[in-house]
């Protein structure tokens, strides 16, 4: 049983982020998500979207060049003032507050303070796999709960390996459908796909919170 305390994984992440063995940081929105919503229909204006582990912010101004109010959250203050110099930076060229927003929160993914936040989209790209096993079933709670019927939660995880160590544990076969039963639908599940973001096994999974799923 894991004993790492909050403080120690804060502790882990902002360290990551001040030495830059950010790997994870590519500078572009992956693929996939990329995809998704070149397919999605213009979101409505003051929909929600959160980034939860958001890390730099990348993905969460990419929401926000969407349209959407995107919330990144993460536990690393370190993380979050690159995503605010990103912000800042980007944000005098492209004027993001005129349609979307992106905003950025500290705080623990798996006590999201979001209930009936009503957000169309959620993106977990790298976060999960990382928590300790203990804090996952809150986490999915807390995700079930900050989705809209209907919203869609498109979550990137490695598979577990037997010498992952803090920072980064992967997740076992079916845990994914497991933590999620009852409470989101998994429409796709791709193996491996985006590797410029790892070179170890890894899925996609996009899920939806359905009305069977209030
Ligand atoms: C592999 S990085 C990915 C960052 C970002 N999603 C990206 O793709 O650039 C994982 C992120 O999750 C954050 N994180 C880990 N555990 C967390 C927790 N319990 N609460 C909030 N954030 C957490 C870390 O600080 C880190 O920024």
């Amino acid at each position: 049983m894991h004993s790492e305390s909050q403080e120690e994984l804060r502790a882990h992440w902002d360290g990551r982020y001040r030495g830059g063995q950010t790997p994870w940081d590519t500078g572009i929105a992956p693929p996939e998500v990329q995809a998704f919503w070149k397919e999605q229909p213009k979101p409505a204006r003051g929909s929600f979207a959160l980034d939860i582990g958001c890390g730099t912010g990348l993905n969460t101004l990419f929401l926000a060049r969407q349209g959407l109010y995107a919330i990144g959250f993460d536990l690393s203050g370190q993380a979050l003032q690159l995503a605010l110099q990103r912000r800042e930076a980007i944000g005098r060229d492209e004027q993001l507050v005129t349609e979307g927003k992106a905003i950025f929160v500290q705080g623990d993914v798996s006590r999201l303070p979001l209930d009936s936040l009503g957000a169309v989209y959620a993106l977990d790209i790298g976060c999960l796999h990382s928590l300790p096993d203990e804090l996952r079933p809150a986490y999915a709670e807390g995700v079930h709960k900050s989705l809209k019927e209907g919203g869609h939660f498109h979550l990137y995880v490695f598979d577990r390996s037997s010498s992952d160590g803090p920072g980064a544990r992967g997740m076992r076969d079916g845990e994914v459908a497991e933590l999620f039963y009852n409470r989101l639908e998994i429409l796709t599940e791709e193996i491996g796909v985006s590797s410029t973001l790892a070179s170890r096994p890894s899925r996609w999974f996009l899920l939806r919170k359905t009305s069977q799923f209030p």
